[in-house]
């Protein structure tokens, strides 16, 4: 029987991540092809993605430009696509998330005609700009696909309440998930050699990143001279950030935290560092969405640090707490963290909400049901479910 041609199109660091089980998962199935198109919207931090889980591109469009307008995204990818697909000849094209390469590459499927299936559908804020451009380009995405494969029941809610035919809707659990059992060790020796050096027995370690769109500038600025504060008040503290490689968050992170000897600013760190450094922590603040899909399965704090969420599970599961973009407000809610240990224990409880390590098998089993390969369809992922 002639192989479905699955594609998988991504261009991010958090794309790979989280598309990297599922491309394994793809390449195992005999009755599957896999195939691998990256735009190379990031281009360093993308490549340390590929390195460590051994991925290969087929098509490589290495569109990323220094400090990228979002047009200069869409418009290149959109166009490298074009051409890819002509090439490669797909039968789906799976794209992930919400990024700009996940909008382009579903409209360039929708051009060329070419069934397209979102992972991670379905998250929502209803805030057109928190976060931009992230809430648009997931709305937009599941306008163009077709197959949809939503990590929890509440994310295949809000495509029910959206009008898209529940027979489409697979709920998988979230590949993030997936990737955890393949990073997390217990005798693990970071490849940042200065990590080793790190006492997380002695001092509570606060790990953070902070990069999105709409908190570069002020917001940035605020979340930045929070923690400068929370580390001169209280001296048994240290933090780790890895700063994404976008120059204007660099810039900020260097000007407001560089030269203190209880704050290390490092480069971004591969995925098994990331991990490993997030479970040896004592908390987590991040503007990051992987992160707070991650660090509740760790028993970890997170503070988020944006006005909204679109992954309230995390929320309800009581593991993640919304610490907004205001310097007191933070600070407040940090210092709460580290002086009220009954507060943080209530935090600290490992709970999953997000997947329970099979949502690839899911998604692949549901693509081969679409593509009449199996007759069964797959059991839905379930958890204790956030009404909607
Ligand atoms: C992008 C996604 C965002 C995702 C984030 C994950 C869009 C619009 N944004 O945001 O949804 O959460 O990735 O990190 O799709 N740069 C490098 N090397 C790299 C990566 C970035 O130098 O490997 C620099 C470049 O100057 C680039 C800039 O960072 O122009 C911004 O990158 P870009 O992909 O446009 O935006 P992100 O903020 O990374
Ligand atoms: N991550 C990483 N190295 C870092 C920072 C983050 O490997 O230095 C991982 C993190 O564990 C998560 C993903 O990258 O899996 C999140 O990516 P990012 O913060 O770039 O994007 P977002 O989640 O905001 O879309």
């Amino acid at each position: 029987m002639k192989k479905v041609k699955v594609l998988s199109v991504f261009g991010t660091r958090p794309e790979a991540i989280k598309m990297a089980p599922l491309i394994k998962e793809i390449e195992k199935d005999e009755s599957l092809e896999s195939l691998v198109c990256v735009t190379a919207q990031h281009r360093d931090m993308l490549d340390q993605v590929m390195d460590i889980f051994d991925l290969k591109a087929n098509v490589d469009l290495d569109i990323m430009q220094k400090s990228q307008t979002l047009t200069d995204i869409t418009t290149r990818a959109l166009i490298g696509l074009e051409g890819a697909f002509k090439a490669l000849k797909p039968d789906l094209v799976l794209v992930h998330g919400d990024t700009t390469t996940t909008f382009a590459a579903g409209l360039a499927a929708f051009y060329s005609k070419i069934a397209v299936g979102h992972v991670e559908a379905g998250l929502r804020t209803y805030d057109k700009y928190q976060p931009f451009p992230e809430e648009m380009n997931r709305k937009l995405t599941t306008a163009l696909a077709d197959l949809y494969f939503a990590p929890t029941p509440y994310s295949r809610n809000n495509l029910l309440k959206e009008n898209i035919p529940e027979k489409n809707i697979f709920v998988t659990g979230n590949t993030a998930i997936d990737c955890l059992s393949l990073t997390i060790s217990d005798e693990y020796e970071f490849m940042e050699k200065s990590l080793n050096h790190i006492n997380f027995e002695g001092k509570r370690i606060i790990t953070m990143t902070a990069h999105r769109r709409e908190n570069i500038g002020e917001p940035l600025e605020a979340i930045c001279k929070a923690v400068k504060r929370i580390v001169e008040d209280n001296e048994d503290i240290e933090v780790i950030y890895p700063v994404h490689s976008n120059p204007a968050v660099r810039e900020t992170a260097e000007r407001i935290l560089d030269g203190n000897k209880r704050i290390h600013l490092l480069n971004p760190l591969d995925i098994k560092d990331m991990h490993n450094l997030m479970n040896k922590s004592y908390f987590v603040m991040t503007d990051s969405g992987g992160l707070q899909e991650e660090v509740p399965s760790m028993g970890k704090p997170v503070l988020v640090l944006r006005n909204v969420t679109e992954r309230p599970e995390g929320v309800e599961a009581g593991t993640l707490k919304i610490a907004g973009v205001e310097e007191d407000k933070i600070y407040e809610m940090a210092s709460t963290l580290l002086h009220d240990e009954k507060i943080y224990s209530e935090m600290a409880i490992a709970k999953n909400p997000f997947g329970d390590g099979f949502a690839s098998r899911r998604i692949v089993e549901a693509i081969k049901y679409h593509f009449g390969i199996i007759n069964e369809r797959p059991l839905d992922y379930t958890v204790n479910q956030l009404e909607n």
